[in-house]
């Protein structure tokens, strides 16, 4: 089967055709992503307005090329995938919405398919072969979980954010620091240069790591640069001391989130550990994780940086494996766009 995905949850208007098996394997046969990054940037986030619009004016160029890519007639496609939630409302809308036109238009099923869905199962789209149980951190802008994955199609949430995820805690701390959006890579750009000359380690609270639970929290840890800041009236205008909050805080959210995922790897006798969403491209989350994992003797995985953030290609892949483990697509009038979907 054919499927053609749309991804327009948040500030990335995306579109991808892979060919997959009726029971198993997802071959991609192109993923084209179109950022609106350099929009947000004057505004220093996303103005879910402003992202709709620019949805708006993308998407139709996103799709045609992503089925040229393909080498793929429109006609020639299956189903139509399209992320329903969770996401920005109006961002959702516009993605759905044109995928109800092209379902009417060729009387096709279509696959709605949960953001962090695509997310979770992003490991597989260049590692099919994953052996479970494995054990799944996702980190993005507006998520974290912790999954324990039994088998393809068989999830179970272990834990997630009781407040902010990890990326907005990236977004916000950069913000505070006077650094550009979206957060996350400058502040690991920034931290590196305090670790090469001069790092005071500000030894930021490790939230919520003795917990036995497997949730975690990011707002104090926000609010402890904050008042780091302001009590002992660091001078953000010091390229070091910004260079020395930025690792800080960096080491801070690495610590809790590796500690956690390695000790639900451990309860859960897992053989593989993957790390996906937006912050899965931080490159030393990924070294950190991945140098614990060896030592409990789980393979690790993680995708290309270009599938850690948000991309169409990681919503088909997903939706194949909701067919492949026996979902039925359904009429386009069935879908139905949820800000706050939650993923079961
Ligand atoms: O998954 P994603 O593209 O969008 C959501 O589904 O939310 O994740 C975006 C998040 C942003 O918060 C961004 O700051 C963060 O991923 N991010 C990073 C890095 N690159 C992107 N966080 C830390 N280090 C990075 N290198
Ligand atoms: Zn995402």
């Amino acid at each position: 089967m054919k499927i053609l995905a749309i991804e327009s949850s948040c500030d990335e208007t995306s579109a991808a055709v892979v060919l997959a098996g009726k029971k198993s394997g997802v071959k991609k046969l192109s993923n084209i992503v179109s950022s609106q990054i350099l929009i947000h940037k004057k505004t220093e986030g996303v103005v879910p307005e402003v992202a709709a619009r620019a949805h708006i004016s993308k998407i139709s160029r996103v799709v045609q090329k992503a089925l040229k890519d393909a080498k793929t007639p429109l006609e020639s496609i299956d189903y139509f995938a399209v992320t329903n939630g969770p996401g920005l409302v109006s961002s959702l809308l516009v993605g759905t919405e044109y995928t109800k036109g092209l379902a009417l238009a060729l009387n096709k099923k279509v696959i709605p398919t949960n953001h962090m869905l695509g997310h979770l199962y992003s490991a597989f789209v260049s590692d099919p072969k994953i052996k479970l149980p494995s054990v799944n951190l996702i980190v993005s802008g507006g998520h974290t979980y912790l999954i324990l994955l039994t088998k393809k199609n068989k999830f179970k949430i272990l834990g997630s954010t009781v407040d902010d995820a990890a990326g907005e805690a990236f977004d916000k701390v950069a913000k505070m620091l006077g650094l550009a959006y979206p957060g996350g890579p400058e502040i690991s750009k920034w931290a590196k240069k305090a670790k090469k000359k001069g790092f005071e380690d500000y030894a930021f609270p490790r939230p919520m790591l003795n917990t036995k639970n497997f949730d975690f929290s990011f707002a104090g840890l926000k609010t402890a640069v904050l008042y780091k800041i302001r009590d002992e009236k660091l001078n953000l205008k010091n390229p070091q001391t910004k260079a020395n909050l930025a690792c800080s805080f960096q080491e801070a959210v690495i610590d809790v989130l590796v500690k956690k995922t390695i000790r639900a790897a451990e309860k859960y006798k897992t053989k593989s550990i993957t790390l996906s969403g937006g912050v899965a491209a931080n490159k030393l989350l990924r070294k950190k994780l991945a140098s614990a994992s060896r030592k409990i003797y789980n393979k690790f995985y993680v995708p290309d940086f270009s599938l850690c953030t948000d991309n169409a290609l990681m919503i088909a892949n997903a939706a194949a494996i909701k067919v492949q483990g026996g979902f039925k697509p359904v009429k386009y009038t069935k879908l139905k766009v949820n800000p706050q979907l939650e993923l079961k």
